[in-house]
């Protein structure tokens, strides 16, 4: 879809269809008002006869309205004026989208961005927008042998800006905008893809393809005899079961004016979780597919940050593979040795993401970086935590998980954070080797990061648990793209603060 920023009176918009704001109770936005007036009254004669009260999610199509030279006016209904907010704003974008998507308009002129968002500028709104109306439109078919068609497409949106002197800031946040959803939508087709198509040799391709497609992006891929050298044992107990080979994915992007030591995103990229021979049971498990979203979640943030080209230098580590029961799979009670040196018994193999991140976080050592972040789809313990709202936010450092709360603040794709307190590493005791892979029960997400911990002592640190964010369930089930909004938010974030 393409984006363009325009600033004028929208009864003189020569357009496919026209959205305005109405506030609950009746209440008209300035744009709705603008119209009304060369429409002589039409729009409030429509609302007084009780056909949109403002309710928030509400819209109403109207055609030919005179006075206006478009062919469509869409009402869309904002809820309270007071309590027009982030996800009020961002809602109301939505409703429009979806329903421009279905009529016949395949171009239109939004004036909600326009309406004052508490605490919010005009490049946030029109950037929200520009993200909002992609994950509207978005839709994975690439498995379909007839994918649906939707009769006349949303092609093209124009967003308004109340002001002439607001379109640089505008046409700036909605390149932004677009590059964070190309990110996402890549995220999205990586999760959404099946466990037969996207394995570890197929995300290695797909990253080698990004590298090709921006080369500020260098990509190189470790197979196993190089995972081997390492000594990346932890990782590679995995892999055991499985007849698909293991991948290690190495990103770099450097564009940092001076060598600056670098962020590095670590991904937890298991294309299939059975759960090993601690087999998982049936319901559901199709969801494993999806347990390769930390991995998506770092290829689509590369996207992001290749398209908008910021001044710094940002590293990704995906260790890839698929956890499967067979005969040569890691049995439970198995010690193995990881790259840190350290030996991990491992007491259930269905715990295999903390043990393929093990030995990519002390890989991440070379590089000396800034911060590591992890992602993973790691407990299901998290997702009785906080559902499908908030990430679960681990960090060794109070500081860089404000700063991560905030980016995520900003980007409505929200993060809180947990405690990591030396009284959880208790769980984690082995009569047999250094540790165990998991400790009780209770609390079983802050014993997944504090196993992670004890292999990121080097530097400053965050563990992101997207188990309950990564993905969405029921009728509209399929991968969400989250954090990428986060994480670029709070990676753009850092340039301009170096
Ligand atoms: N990939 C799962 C976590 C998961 C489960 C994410 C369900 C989303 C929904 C992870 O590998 C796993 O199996 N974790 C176990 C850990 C346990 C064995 C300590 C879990 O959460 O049950
Ligand atoms: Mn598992
Ligand atoms: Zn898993």
């Amino acid at each position: 879809m393409e984006f363009t920023i325009k600033s004028g009176s929208p009864e003189k918009q020569r357009s496919a269809c026209v959205v305005v704001g109405v506030f609950d109770n009746r209440k008209l936005s300035l744009s709705a008002e603008l119209i009304d007036r060369a429409s002589n009254g039409y729009i409030s004669e429509i609302i007084r006869r009780g056909d949109m009260e403002g309710k928030l999610g509400a819209t109403l199509l109207l055609h030919n309205v005179r006075g206006t030279l478009a062919d469509r006016v869409l009402l869309v209904g904002l809820g309270k004026e007071r309590d027009f907010r982030d996800r009020e704003f961002r809602q109301a974008i939505r409703n429009a989208v979806k329903l421009l998507n279905e009529t016949g308009s395949y171009e239109a002129v939004i004036y909600l961005t326009e309406e004052k968002v508490k605490r919010r500028e005009v490049a946030w709104r029109v950037e929200h927008a520009v993200v909002v109306a992609m994950d509207a439109v978005y839709r994975f078919e690439q498995m379909k042998s007839e994918p649906a068609e939707v009769r006349r497409p949303l092609r093209k949106l124009t967003l308004s800006v109340p002001q002439r002197s607001d379109l640089a800031a505008g046409e700036a946040a909605a390149a932004r905008g677009l590059a964070i959803s190309h990110g996402v939508d890549f995220t999205k087709d990586l999760g959404n893809l099946p466990g037969n198509v996207c394995t570890p040799r197929y995300l290695a391709e797909r990253a080698q393809e990004l590298g090709k497609e921006f080369p500020t992006i260098k990509v190189t891929v470790l197979e196993r005899p190089q995972i081997e050298e390492l000594g990346m044992g932890s990782f590679l107990s995995v892999t055991n079961g499985s007849v698909e080979p293991p991948r290690f994915i190495v990103l770099e992007y450097d564009q940092s004016p001076r060598k600056q030591k670098p962020i590095v995103l670590v991904g937890k990229g298991i294309t299939f979780d059975s759960g090993g021979i601690s087999i998982k049971p049936a319901t559901d498990m199709d969801h494993m597919k999806f347990d390769m979203c930390g991995a998506g979640s770092v290829l689509g943030t590369f996207r992001a940050i290749a398209e908008i080209g910021p001044k710094l230098s940002l590293v990704g580590l995906i260790p890839t593979c698929e956890n499967m029961p067979s005969g040569s799979a890691t049995r439970p009670g198995d010690i193995v040795k990881s790259m840190s040196g350290q030996t991990i018994e491992i007491l259930n193999t269905d715990a295999e993401g903390r043990l393929i991140l093990a030995d990519a976080l002390t890989y991440a050592e070379r590089y000396e970086p800034e911060a590591v972040i992890d992602l993973a789809t790691l407990t299901g313990a998290m997702v009785v935590a906080l559902g499908h709202v908030a990430c679960g936010v681990f960090s060794s450092s109070d500081t860089l998980a404000r700063a991560l709360l905030a980016a995520g603040d900003d980007a409505f794709d929200r993060g809180w954070q947990m405690p990591l307190w030396e009284d959880y590493q208790e769980g984690l005791a082995s009569n047999f080797a250094d540790f165990a892979n998991v400790g009780t029960r209770a609390g079983g997400s802050i014993t997944a990061a504090c196993f992670l911990s004890r292999f990121t002592r080097k530097y400053d640190w965050a563990h992101l648990d997207i188990a309950g964010i990564a993905w969405t369930e029921g009728k509209e089930k399929g991968a969400t793209g989250r954090p990428v909004p986060l994480l670029t938010t709070w990676i753009l974030g850092r340039e301009s603060s170096a």
